[in-house]
C-alpha cells in the first residue's frame, strides 16, 4: 500500500515552505512546468497527473514514429518524471468522467493544467463527415496507437489522397502516407498501423493550401524532408507559386519563409521524375468548398482557386477544381477543450490567464495555473512549452507562500482512489515499456506500442500494486 505522510505547511520563520502541486498532463508542458518548480524551489513536491497510463502527451502520441531523434526527447522528460520530488500517476482523468478539479485543488495547495488542445478544428464545409473523410488528428493517433483510436479502414481502396492544409501536421501526414514499409518497419508504430500502410496503395498524395507559398506554416527542414523520400517524387506548379506576390522576390521575407520559397523553387523547376511509385503534389491557392460523394464514400475534394489580396489573406475568384481523392485528411489545427470546472474562452479554445494565473471572470483565480497548448492555442513545437511553463512556476512560486499556509489531508493518493481513479504509478510505466519491447520482440521488430486500454491496462496491472516508486518523493 502506498504511504504518504502527512503534507502540512511547514513555517520557516514567518513564511510556509513546503508545496504540494499537482500538474494535469504529462507532455512537454507538464513536465516542464514540474521541473521549473522542482529546479526554483528545493521544497517544492509535485504530482504529474496524466489520463493515461503513459507520460509525454504528443511527445509519445503526435510526433510522427520516423521522426526518431524528437521522440529521443522523451528521455530527457523522463529524467525529470524520475526526479525525486516528481511522481507520476497515470490513469487519473481531470474533469468530466474523472475527479473534478474542485476536488483536486482541495489536496493540493496549487493545480497547473496542461491538458494540451485534444481535438481539431471543422473545416465547416458540406461534405465534411462522408465515410473517408477524417481529420489529421484521428490519423496521426491511429498510426501513434494512442488508445482511444476506434478508427481503422483510413486506406481501404485509397488510390488517391488531399490533405487540406500546409502546417508540419500536414508534412507529417504526407510522409507517412508515402513512406515504404521498410522505412516505418523500425519504428515503434503499432503493427496493424503498418501492416496497413504496408498494403496501401496510394499512389498521389495532394498537399493543399489555401494561402499562398510564402505563408505556408510548415518548416523547411520538414519540407525538404518529402524531397528525400525513396521512391517518391514531388511535383509543385510553378504557375500556382508565381500566384504569390513575394515569389518574384523573396528576399524581402522573413528567412524561414524565404527558405520555404526557395525549396519549392527548385522542385518546380527540376525536370518530371520518371517511374516513381508515389507523386507528392503540393498545392497553393485553393480553398477547399465541398467533399464530394461517390458511391457513398468521398470521391472527390472541390476547391476554389483563391487570389491574394494585398493584406496576407486570399479572396474567392468564383473558379473551381476538383481533386479525386478517395481519402481527405483534414490538418487545419488542433483545438483546446474545455474542462469542466474550468473557465474556457471559446474563441481561442484556451483558459484565460495572466501569466499562467488562471482568470476566473478576469480575476486571478487562487491556486489555479495553466501552461501548453491550453494556455497559448495549439501552436508552437516542443521546446516553445519550455519558457511559457517557466513562466507559469515562477507566478506559481511567488504565490507559493500564501497558497501554502492551507492544511491538506494527508495523502492526495488515497484520496484520488476514493474517487474511483486506479492510478498507473511510475512503475506501471515501466512494465508498459517491458511489454512494449517484448511485443516488438516478438514480432521481430524493435518497440512496438501497444495498440489499445486493454494491452496497456494489462501491461501496467502486475505493477499497480507495487508502485513503491510512487512513494519517492515523500522519503
Ligand atoms: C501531430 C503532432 C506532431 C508534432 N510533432 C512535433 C515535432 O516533431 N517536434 C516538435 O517540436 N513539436 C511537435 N509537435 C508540437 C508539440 O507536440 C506540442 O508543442 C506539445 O506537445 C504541446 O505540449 P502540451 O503539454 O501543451 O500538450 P500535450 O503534449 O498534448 O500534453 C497534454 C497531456 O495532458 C493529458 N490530458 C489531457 N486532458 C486531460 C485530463 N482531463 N486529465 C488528465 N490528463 C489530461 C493528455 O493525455 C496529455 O498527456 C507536434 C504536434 C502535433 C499535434
Ligand atoms: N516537426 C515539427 O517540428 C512539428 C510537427 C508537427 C507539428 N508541429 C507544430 O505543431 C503546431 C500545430 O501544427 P499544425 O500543422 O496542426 O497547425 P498549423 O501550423 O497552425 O497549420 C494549420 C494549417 O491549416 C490551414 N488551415 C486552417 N484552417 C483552414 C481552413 N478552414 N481551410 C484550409 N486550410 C486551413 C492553415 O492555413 P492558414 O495559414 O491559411 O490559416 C495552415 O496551413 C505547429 O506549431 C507546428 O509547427 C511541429
Amino acid at each position: 500500500m502506498l504511504e504518504t505522510p502527512a503534507i502540512s505547511s511547514v513555517p520557516l520563520g514567518k513564511e510556509f515552505r513546503v508545496l504540494r502541486v499537482a500538474v494535469v498532463g504529462s507532455g512537454p508542458s507538464g513536465v516542464y512546468t514540474a521541473q521549473s518548480l522542482v529546479q526554483q524551489d528545493p521544497e517544492v513536491l509535485v504530482d504529474v497527473l496524466d489520463r493515461l497510463p503513459c507520460p509525454f502527451g504528443l511527445v509519445r502520441y503526435g510526433v510522427a514514429p520516423d521522426h526518431e531523434k524528437i521522440k529521443s526527447l522523451q528521455s530527457n522528460l523522463r529524467t525529470v518524471l524520475e526526479h525525486e520530488r516528481v511522481r507520476f500517476l497515470g490513469g487519473i482523468r481531470i474533469g468530466a468522467g474523472g475527479v473534478p478539479p474542485a476536488r483536486l485543488r482541495e489536496l493540493y495547495h496549487a493545480v497547473v493544467y496542461c491538458v494540451g488542445a485534444a481535438t481539431d478544428r471543422h473545416l465547416g464545409v458540406p461534405g465534411e463527415e462522408l465515410p473517408g473523410s477524417w481529420s489529421a488528428t484521428e490519423f496521426v493517433s491511429w498510426y501513434s496507437a494512442h488508445p482511444d483510436t476506434v478508427a481503422e479502414g483510413f486506406l481501404s481502396d485509397v488510390r488517391s489522397a488531399v490533405v487540406v492544409g500546409v502546417g508540419n501536421v500536414a508534412v507529417d501526414v504526407t510522409r507517412i502516407l508515402a513512406r515504404r514499409t521498410a522505412e516505418l518497419s523500425p519504428t515503434d508504430m503499432p503493427q496493424a498501423a503498418l501492416t496497413a500502410l504496408a498494403a496501401s496503395e496510394v499512389g498521389e498524395i495532394h498537399m493543399v493550401g489555401r494561402r499562398g507559398p510564402s505563408q505556408a506554416r510548415f518548416t523547411t527542414k520538414e519540407l525538404r524532408e518529402l524531397g528525400g523520400l525513396p521512391d517518391t517524387e514531388v511535383v509543385v506548379d510553378e504557375a500556382e507559386l508565381a500566384l504569390d506576390p513575394a515569389y518574384g522576390d523573396p528576399s524581402a521575407l522573413p528567412a524561414a519563409q524565404r527558405r520555404n520559397v526557395e525549396v519549392l523553387r527548385d522542385w518546380a523547376a527540376a525536370a518530371p521524375g520518371r517511374g516513381a511509385r508515389r507523386r507528392i503534389r503540393l498545392r497553393f491557392f485553393l480553398r477547399p468548398v465541398e467533399l464530394l460523394a461517390r458511391q457513398g464514400r468521398l470521391g472527390a475534394v472541390r476547391f476554389e482557386r483563391t487570389l491574394p489580396d494585398a493584406h496576407g489573406g486570399v479572396t474567392g475568384s468564383g473558379r473551381y477544381e476538383d481533386i479525386e481523392a478517395q481519402l481527405a485528411l483534414r490538418s487545419v489545427g488542433y483545438r483546446g477543450v474545455p474542462l469542466e470546472g474550468l473557465p474556457f474562452d471559446p474563441e481561442r479554445g484556451t483558459v484565460p490567464h495572466l501569466a499562467g494565473r488562471v482568470l476566473r471572470e478576469g480575476a486571478v483565480a487562487p491556486g489555479e495555473y495553466v501552461a501548453g497548448w491550453i494556455k497559448r492555442g495549439p501552436t508552437g513545437v516542443i521546446g516553445t512549452n519550455r519558457p511559457c511553463a517557466k513562466e507559469t512556476a515562477t507566478s506559481l512560486l511567488a504565490d507559493g507562500p500564501v497558497l501554502a499556509r492551507r492544511e491538506l489531508p494527508r495523502d492526495p493518493l488515497e484520496l484520488l482512489r476514493a474517487t474511483g481513479a486506479e492510478p498507473v504509478g511510475w512503475a506501471g510505466w515501466l512494465a508498459i515499456e517491458r511489454a512494449e519491447a517484448a511485443l516488438g520482440a516478438s514480432l521481430g521488430r524493435g518497440v512496438v506500442k501497444l495498440p489499445d486500454w486493454a494491452a496497456l491496462r494489462l501491461a501496467a496491472g502486475s505493477a499497480e500494486i507495487c508502485v513503491q516508486d510512487t512513494q519517492q518523493q515523500h522519503r
